[in-house]
């Protein structure tokens, strides 16, 4: 049976992908900061699927983080089918009121640390001839660039854009790279990214589960970029019939009703 390490896995699009693998009889490595919410669900998948979860809390904003989650599966012998890089956060902000602390862990979460992961599993895949599955979340917000949102939707174009090209690289090693692509999705996200949280309230949003489901399966497609939504889809081909500066201008007008800003 395959085995998935998942980032931020305690809530949100990451837990239900972890619950989208269990239901697969699959076993999990969870990771993220909050330890009770990752035991909590480690427990309730081990009851309900009979599968194998095992925790490690780990910022992965601090230095080095992928090397110490990648030391600790090695050497409890653990191999990894799956990476899913989901954890991720952003700041929705003007730009010169933004904290350079915050900046410098967002910049180490959602690239530093994808980036690292991608690199030791793929090393690793291939030294020992392993087929490997690797999902990038990534988002909508990584087809133009967003005024008030500047930060991280630079994150996200930067994970659509190295999964997209170890997507081609690792072709001939068996290796998928899939750029799951969300929208607005009902998680802590809003509330985590300094956005009204009413943001992700609204009724018509997907759920995690749907968003989670749809990348899951795409994945295992080996599909390289998974935009979940009929919107989502038409808003992110917009910059092929638009020029670039006003589909950021409609993603800021966006972003700045998002905090009243
Ligand atoms: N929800 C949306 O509208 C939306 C849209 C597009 C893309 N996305 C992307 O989807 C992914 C999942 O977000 P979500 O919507 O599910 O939000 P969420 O509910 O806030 O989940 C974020 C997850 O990341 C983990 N995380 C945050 N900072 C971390 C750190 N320093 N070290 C380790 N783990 C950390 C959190 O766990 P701990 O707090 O326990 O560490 C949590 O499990 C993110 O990459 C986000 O950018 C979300």
């Amino acid at each position: 049976m395959k085995t998935a390490l998942i980032t931020g896995a305690s809530s949100g699009i990451g837990k239900e992908l972890a619950i989208a693998h269990a239901q697969k009889g699959g076993d999990l490595v969870i990771v993220a900061r909050r330890k009770e919410a990752l035991e909590n669900l480690k427990f309730a998948l081990q009851d309900q699927y009979g599968i194998h979860v095992e925790v490690i809390t780990q910022d992965l904003s601090e230095k080095d983080a992928a090397q110490k989650v990648f030391e600790q599966i090695i050497e409890k012998k653990i191999k990894i089918d799956y990476l899913i890089n989901n954890a991720g956060f952003g700041d929705n902000v003007l730009f010169e009121d933004s904290s350079h602390v915050r900046n410098n862990n967002m910049l180490q979460l959602n690239i530093t640390a994808l980036t690292d992961f991608c690199h030791l599993f793929v090393q690793h895949w291939i030294a020992h001839s392993f087929q490997g599955k690797i999902m990038n979340v990534a988002s909508t917000a990584a087809f133009q660039g967003v005024p008030y949102f500047a930060v991280y939707s630079a994150t996200k174009a930067y994970v659509l854009s190295l999964s997209e090209a170890l997507s081609l690289e690792l072709k001939s090693n068996n290796i998928t790279c899939t750029a799951l692509c969300p929208g607005p999705t009902k998680t802590e996200f809003a509330k985590n990214s300094n956005m009204n949280p009413a943001f992700t309230e609204n009724k018509m949003l997907p759920s995690a589960a749907a968003v989670a489901n749809y990348g899951y399966k795409k994945m295992m497609r080996g599909q390289t970029v998974a935009i979940p939504g009929i919107f989502n889809k038409a808003g992110t081909t917009s910059g092929k019939f638009f020029p670039r500066k006003m589909t950021a201008y409609v993603a800021g007008q966006v972003m700045k009703k998002a905090n009243d800003l």
